[in-house]
């Protein structure tokens, strides 16, 4: 969808990790694996995680506070809250009311978005259609994830990629030529058990029988999601920047989901881009699902590598299977 009146323009960004740090070594105590088997496969190094007393409404509450005060918006001036997570607080409520309480974000609507690790680029769409249609103007998105919650530490195909984090940005309703220029999501649903937690739903609801199974950890096809990855993160974007009509080469900065290093360099090649284009922060947090592109873009902004009226690509890919990709212009 390409919007040419009123756009969801990028006004503030915040993040928020977990203090205690996983590093490669610490899991070379825990599973069968290398940190030379990590790095390599992956380029991860360390991970966040968070505490056994640390909710994810703490991080995205965290990440949401900084997004606000970096936009100069006040929380009661907030029309939405969206939270992409698909590891919540709860299975009830929506974690998306319980940041909005906590922010003081009275007068909002608040839901949470399950897509997976393309939450952030699917709630950002979202956002732009409301704000574009004049529904809403001041909207907080947060991608916030703590999948440490869902790693089986016995499993050394998923427990090295995952780390725990959240991100947020503030969108309001601006004008061209500032703010998201367009954006692309996809699913394939035949793919759903690629990445899955098979217990603890309405289909296998919790009991001693599933946990003792440890079918309430996820369990992921590595290989296969590796390269429906690539293709669709690839087609996502390349479909963005048509539609924005823009070309690899009018690309200022590509924040895409950092999932692996081996896919980030794989999409930014066949995009034809450089690697001062591409921003790669996934030795230092892992996996963070849906909160990946806002933590990344948090501290892409924080470090200078965003300008006024640059062209920003995001693209992601994740359990669902769910792709997308959003292009914005920096600034306002
Ligand atoms: O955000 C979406 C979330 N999902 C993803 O991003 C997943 C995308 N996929 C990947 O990133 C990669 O497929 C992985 C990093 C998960 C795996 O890398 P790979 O190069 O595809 O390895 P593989 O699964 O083909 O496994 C190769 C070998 C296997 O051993 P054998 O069968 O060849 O003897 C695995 O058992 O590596 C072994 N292996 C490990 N060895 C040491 C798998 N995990 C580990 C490990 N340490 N942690």
């Amino acid at each position: 969808m390409v919007r040419t009146e009123l756009r969801a323009v990028i006004r503030g960004t915040g993040s928020s990790l977990p203090e205690r740090v996983l590093s490669n070594a610490d899991l070379e105590k825990m599973v069968d694996t290398s940190d030379e088997w990590i790095t390599t496969r992956t380029g991860i190094r360390e991970r966040r995680i968070a505490g056994p007393d640390e909710p994810m409404s703490l991080f995205a509450t965290r990440a949401g506070e900084a997004a606000l005060a970096d936009a100069g918006v006040k929380a009661e001036d907030l029309d939405l809250v969206i939270c992409a997570t698909v590891t919540p607080d709860m299975p009830i409520p929506a974690t998306a009311c319980v940041i909005q309480d906590r922010l003081g974000a009275r007068r909002a609507a608040a839901f949470d978005m399950a897509a997976g690790c393309s939450g952030f680029i699917y709630a950002l769409s979202v956002a732009d259609q409301f704000i574009g249609s004049g529904t809403f103007r001041r909207i907080l998105i947060i991608g916030a994830e703590l999948l440490s919650k869902y790693v089986d530490y016995q499993d050394r195909s998923t427990c090295v990629l995952f780390g725990d984090g959240a991100g947020a940005v503030v969108v309001t309703a601006g004008e061209a030529p500032f703010g998201v220029l367009a954006t692309s999501m996809g699913a394939d649903g035949s793919m759903a058990e690629f990445i899955y937690v098979p217990a603890g739903g309405t289909r296998e609801p919790a009991s001693e029988k599933t946990v003792a199974g440890r079918r309430h950890f996820i369990r992921m096809k590595g290989n296969e999601t590796f390269k429906m990855a690539v293709r669709s993160m690839e087609e996502a974007s390349r479909q963005v920047l048509e539609q924005a009509g823009l070309r690899t080469t009018d690309i200022g900065l590509f924040v895409p989901h950092q999932a692996n290093r081996r896919i980030i360099d794989a999409v930014g090649s066949r995009l034809g881009l450089r690697e001062d284009q591409v921003y790669v922060n996934i030795e230092r947090v892992g996996n963070t699902s849906a909160a990946s592109i806002p933590v990344a873009l948090d501290e892409a902004a924080r470090r200078g590598r965003l300008k006024r009226g640059d062209v920003v690509l995001f693209a992601a890919f994740g359990t669902g299977l769910t792709w997308g990709a959003a292009v914005c212009k920096w600034g306002w």
